[in-house]
């Protein structure tokens, strides 16, 4: 009996490494990268036989997506959130969905601690007024981060990683996560705090780590704000959505927040909002996990999966 083969279509660009890794397989004849389509023009090519869709957090796996790409078996989401693809359409479509969760932890707590310092020490005003030809010493009076308290809003693979740097800095690490036990908690290096409330009443610096869900949407939102330690710093590199942005506009123009630094938004691009440009906030374009060897590893760790996924071979990172 012939041996299956697989048409891959690449939505959204992954590192080369991932691309030639599918490239090189015996039984792929086809992978296809083009860029840029969506709705219904991605569902016309889909629908020309693809038998896999890889994605980053561009492209929308919509149920009309998944209902016009009758042939797809699996849809690879090319990093950790899954909140652009409906995961209850793939589920009745027999669509696997694989991620590829571990590859960019470094990176973004990483990034995480840099927003940190950023808005610790006003980096980017201090760097553009620098270049505006000023010398502001008293205007960027910073604050220290050691002796200070760090609380986590999820302590899963990227909160225990900024939870491990944090220590390091000589801060407190607080941590705050409804899906794990408080020994889980303490194993991954932060001390258990049983509600929000508290982790808020407490924290110096709020950094939130959960996926956009339905739960987690607009979980740091206006009555959150009012129980924040006031002069407390915020920082957002997980999802958009999760910290209401207007709670967060109106904390920092109360006072009750120093500062803040956003990877990410509700909207992306978020265009020049009253937030983007607020002169307390530090924003990046969603670049946490943008890292030359996190990428490689992102795209390798996808493709393999997908590949696994195709040929019915056992999956390490099966989300549905
Ligand atoms: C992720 O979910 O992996 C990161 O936010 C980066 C991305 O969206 O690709």
């Amino acid at each position: 009996m012939p041996q299956p083969t697989w048409r891959i279509f690449i939505a959204d660009p992954i590192h080369a490494a991932g691309e030639a890794l599918l490239r090189a397989a015996a039984d792929v004849t086809e992978v296809r990268v083009e860029p840029g389509l969506a709705g219904d023009a991605l569902a016309a090519r889909l629908a020309q036989g693809f038998h896999a869709l890889i994605v980053r957090s561009r492209t929308r796996v919509t149920a009309d997506l998944l209902a016009a790409a009758t042939g797809l078996r699996v849809v690879g989401r090319a990093g950790v959130g899954v909140d652009n693809i409906d995961l209850d359409a793939a589920r009745q479509r027999g669509v696997v969905v694989v991620n590829a969760p571990t590859a960019s932890t470094e990176a973004v707590a990483e990034h995480t601690l840099a927003l940190l310092f950023a808005v610790a020490r006003s980096i980017a005003q201090a760097d553009a007024s620098l270049k505006a030809g000023r010398w502001e010493k008293k205007r960027f009076m910073g604050i220290e981060l050691a002796g200070r308290t760090l609380g986590l809003i999820g302590v899963g693979r990227i909160g225990a990683a900024v939870a491990r740097r944090a220590a390091g800095l000589g801060m407190t690490v607080l941590g705050y996560d409804p899906y794990l036990t408080a020994e889980e908690i303490r194993d991954r290096g932060a001390r258990p705090v049983p509600t929000l409330e508290e982790l808020l009443a407490q924290a110096d610096v709020v950094s939130v780590h959960v996926p956009l869900t339905p739960q987690t949407r607009g979980l740091l939102g206006p009555t959150a704000f009012e129980r924040l330690k006031p002069g407390a710093i915020v920082l957002g590199t997980a999802r958009g959505g999760v910290i209401d942005e207007d709670a967060l506009l109106a904390a920092l123009e109360s006072g009750r927040v120093r500062g803040a630094g956003l990877d990410v938004f509700a909207q992306e691009p978020p265009g020049p909002s009253p937030l983007v440009t607020h002169p307390r906030v530090v924003v990046t374009p969603h670049i946490a996990a943008q890292t030359e060897e996190a990428q490689q590893r992102v795209a390798r760790d996808i493709a393999t999966e997908v590949l696994a996924a195709l040929r019915g071979e056992p999956l390490r990172w099966r989300v549905v």
